[in-house]
């Protein structure tokens, strides 16, 4: 069966269209009839694990079968038809935890054997097949570069539903059809101010404890046009704020109409012109292809927020070239350097990866004098997890467990401090906040996100709540509420 045929924006009106659209309308008239009036709307729950990407990807997950097959939303584990699960490897923990929820969807599924169960995301891809082997009620298996085919393989499993899940055709598509995904997702939804948009997938990076270049493939960016097309209709549903997103996002080589290339540091210039956008973030970006001319947009984009998270992994020269990261501590610093003397407000935080093998005592405190040094506004830690097919696991790790926990805990500790300090210091000054919601525990209070993505809480006045709902403004900061919470006053509407 062709893909076009669930492609969702054929025009079925198109009379002088090719026998394959013509097929394709005759396939979509079939399947809407087929969920109309006398079926009932099928219900689909989705689980995500892991990055920003994921997320992403499980929206166009819903996305794609509500388009194809009517399906609607649930929460409610208990009331869905269709259960997905995102999954995520990056961690040894995150792959366990796969299988242990799928347990618990067994155990569903003998209750209601109609229920149809796909595994997607990244254990999928590294998995493949070995997923029905594990948990052999599993219907669908695909990776994260074919979920626009989900209806197709809904459709293989539905009409295979007597065969034995294992032994079906067309039920598992773990490829890397280049960028074909973005071809065929439905326009995106939106709720709220705030929206991601992916703009590249993949990793050539292989840093040498990483999975991702494996689960996700190599580097693939969308072309410009799609990308903008992407954003323009954002902004006209209301969306005031962009996250590009990507594994590697300022590796972005984006095709233009000519056929040159457009690089990332552009990219933030056109996005920045878009009509309704006020602010753009992105995420996740790699040190070595953090180039001058994106320092340089700071200076000439207002849009662009003042926080940076730019993954080091390592305050130690011989880690970061045992993990491949190919710059050095040096490097880091004067790219951090640069931008302050930019933007001297600039938020940073970073990934870091505790226990490498081979990490000696020093090498250690190499990474907590860097993270005292640049006093992060926020960090994720977490202890290095061997991923099989990875170059890393083949490196000997003399360092015990234990240890490596000792290490966590002081490091965790000194991230903690520098979150608490940064909050703190925010009290007094004046900060830029997108305005959200109404808190719901305080209906006098709307809530927004400031640059440094602490949570700002203030008072508002009845009338003025649509005038504030979705716009830029500046709230000076009175109190301290939590690590990542402050309250403060409006002082103007900013855009
Ligand atoms: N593109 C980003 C990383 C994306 S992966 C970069 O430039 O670094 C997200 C984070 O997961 C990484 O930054 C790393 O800190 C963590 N991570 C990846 N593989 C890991 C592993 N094997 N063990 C522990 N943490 C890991
Ligand atoms: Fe992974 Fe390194 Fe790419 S951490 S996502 S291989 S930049």
């Amino acid at each position: 069966m062709s893909v076009t045929v669930f492609d969702p924006r054929i025009d079925t009106t198109d009379t002088s269209s090719t026998a394959e659209t013509t097929l394709a309308a005759q396939a979509a008239t079939a399947l809407e009839e087929s969920h109309s009036a006398a079926a009932p709307v099928k219900k689909v729950f989705v689980t995500t694990q892991g990055c920003q990407m994921n997320v992403y990807d499980s929206d166009k997950m819903l996305d794609v079968l509500g388009d194809s097959h009517g399906m609607q939303v649930t929460h409610d584990i208990d009331e869905a038809d269709v259960l997905l699960m995102n999954t995520c490897s990056i961690r040894e923990k995150a792959q366990e935890k796969v299988f242990s929820e799928l347990g618990r969807w067994r155990k569903l599924k003998e209750k209601r054997p109609d229920l149809v169960i796909g595994v997607g995301g990244c254990v999928a891809s590294q998995e493949g097949d070995n997923i029905q082997k594990r948990a052999p009620y599993v219907d669908m298996v695909f990776g994260p570069q074919t979920l626009h085919r989900l209806p197709e393989l809904y459709d293989q499993s539905n009409e295979q539903k007597g065969i034995a899940p294992k032994n079906r055709i067309g039920t598992i598509d773990i490829s890397f059809p280049s960028i074909e995904k973005f071809d065929f997702l439905p326009e995106p939804k939106v709720e709220g101010y705030k929206a991601f948009v992916s703009i590249m997938e993949g990793c050539s990076k292989y840093c040498s404890f990483c999975v991702v270049p494996y689960t996700r493939g190599e580097e693939l960016s969308r072309p410009l046009d799609d990308v903008l097309a992407e954003i323009d209709n954002l902004a006209e549903q209301g969306v005031r704020e962009i996250n590009l997103l990507g594994q590697n996002v300022n590796g972005y080589r984006g095709e233009k109409d000519d056929g040159s290339i457009c690089r990332f540091a552009e990219l933030l210039h056109y996005v920045s012109h878009v009509d309704g956008v006020e602010r753009i973030r992105y995420t996740t970006s790699h040190p070595l292809e953090f180039t001058d001319d994106i320092i340089d947009a700071y200076a000439q984009l207002p849009e662009l927020v003042s926080h940076l998270h730019l993954p080091v992994q390592s305050g130690s020269n011989a880690i970061l070239a045992a993990m491949k990261r190919n710059h050095t501590i040096d490097v880091y610093i004067d790219q951090i350097n640069k931008l302050k003397a930019i933007r001297p407000d600039i938020h940073l935080s970073s990934d870091f990866i505790i226990g490498f093998p081979g990490e000696t005592d020093q090498d250690f405190q190499d990474t907590l004098n860097l993270a005292k040094e640049l006093n992060f506004d926020h960090s994720y830690s977490f202890i290095y997890s061997k991923r099989p097919g990875t170059p890393a696991a083949e490196l000997p790790d003399d360092v015990s467990f234990t240890t490596k926990k000792e290490r966590l805990a002081e490091f965790q500790k000194v991230i903690i401090d520098s979150t608490l300090q940064k909050t703190r210091e925010m009290v007094g000054t004046t900060t830029r906040v997108l305005v959200e919601q109404v808190a719901d525990r305080h209906p006098d209070c709307l809530l927004g996100t400031a640059d440094n993505t602490r949570t700002v809480m203030f008072p508002f006045e009845e009338a003025q709540k649509d005038e504030l709902l979705g716009k830029l403004v500046s709230v000076r900061i009175t109190d301290f509420v939590s690590p990542h919470m402050v309250k403060g006053e409006l002082v103007e509407v900013l855009a």
